[in-house]
């Protein structure tokens, strides 16, 4: 049985997967990614966002992202848009823009309007890794000169853009309880009562083996505490080189955890792999030296970890 089928089985909405645009020349990885058994859920890894989708000030650019969307939509799957405000990935004209706090409002209202509207009725990670590890607020263009305002503009405009879309913030380090989860609960709670829409907290989950958070669980129970549902949305588990059997083992315990820990908690509501192969995760180009991290293999063979997620649900 394939991942989403298991997935769905359990209750759970979706299993998933990201992808991105130059990987779609690979037929034998297209056919495991439109394989609806497998993957219920599909995430741009790259192309919706801000430098892909407005290059240009007020010139939007969707093929890239609709040749991802039209894999989720055209085979009757989830779409996640992801995302509309990051500090990464922008294009020079946002960071270079010295605009004050009017004009970068009006231009997060009208890049977050513009891009949830276009992919309408889908879940979106509106605002993406918006803290530090310490829980400070990440300094950059938007906190700068807008304060934590950024966050306020960019939900309301995404729900009065689409108000079927389910609007998440979406961050790492945040899986188990500690400072950074603790500065996110603070901030759900914060647009909760200032009446800002707010329906989910992305974990990224992008986990080392042997170092699943043992608070995974209780975490989720406390955001969902808060009147919203969470999601692992863009789960990997990376290793030091050269992988061995052993690590190949704890790999799949580890995904196991994860998997557990998420159908455990009703309102986790689906999981999201960043990418199904080790042939084109992003792990060893943003960590040198590790890899391995996804659950088939770099000739598209399912590894251990494949089992752990089914033995989870
Ligand atoms: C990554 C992509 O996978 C890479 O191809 C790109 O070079 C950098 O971004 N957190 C996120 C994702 O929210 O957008 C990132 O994706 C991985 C970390």
């Amino acid at each position: 049985a394939g991942l989403n089928a298991v997935a769905q089985a359990a209750g759970k909405l979706y299993f998933g997967t990201a992808t991105d645009n130059p990987e779609l020349t690979d037929t034998a990885y297209v056919a495991i990614l439109n394989d609806n058994e497998q993957f219920g859920q599909i995430t741009a890894a790259n192309s919706m966002k801000w430098d892909a989708t407005e290059p240009e000030q007020g010139v939007f650019t969707f093929a890239q992202g609709d040749q991802i969307a039209e894999l989720a939509t055209n085979n009757g799957r989830l779409l996640r848009g992801h995302n509309c405000v990051w500090d990464q990935q922008l294009p020079a004209w946002v960071t270079a823009g010295n605009f004050n706090a009017a004009e970068l409002t009006s231009i997060v209202q009208n890049h977050c309007g513009t891009v949830v509207g276009h992919y309408k009725g889908q879940v979106w990670d509106v605002v993406n890794e918006p803290f530090n590890d310490d829980g400070t607020f990440t300094s950059d263009v938007f906190f700068d000169t807008l304060g934590t305002n950024y966050i306020n503009i960019a939900l309301e405009a995404a729900r009065a853009a689409d108000p079927n879309a389910k609007l998440y913030i979406n961050d790492f380090n945040i899986e188990g309880t500690g400072v950074k989860a603790t500065a996110m609960k603070n901030l759900v709670t914060s647009l909760k009562s200032q009446g800002v829409p707010i329906d989910g907290v992305g974990f990224e989950s992008h986990f080392i083996v042997g170092e699943v958070p043992s608070t995974l669980q209780q975490n989720m129970e406390e955001f969902i505490a808060l009147g919203i549902e969470v999601a692992i949305t863009e789960l990997d588990v990376r290793m030091t080189l050269p992988e061995t059997a052993a690590l190949l083992e704890q790999q799949k315990n580890d995904y196991q955890t994860v998997i557990t820990a998420c159908q455990a908690v009703e309102g986790c509501v689906g999981i999201t792999i960043w990418d199904f192969t080790d042939k084109f995760s992003w792990v060893p180009g943003a960590f040198p030296g590790q890899g391995a991290a996804c659950p088939w293999d770099a000739n598209l063979v399912k590894k251990p970890a494949f089992d752990g997620i089914v033995a989870g649900f």
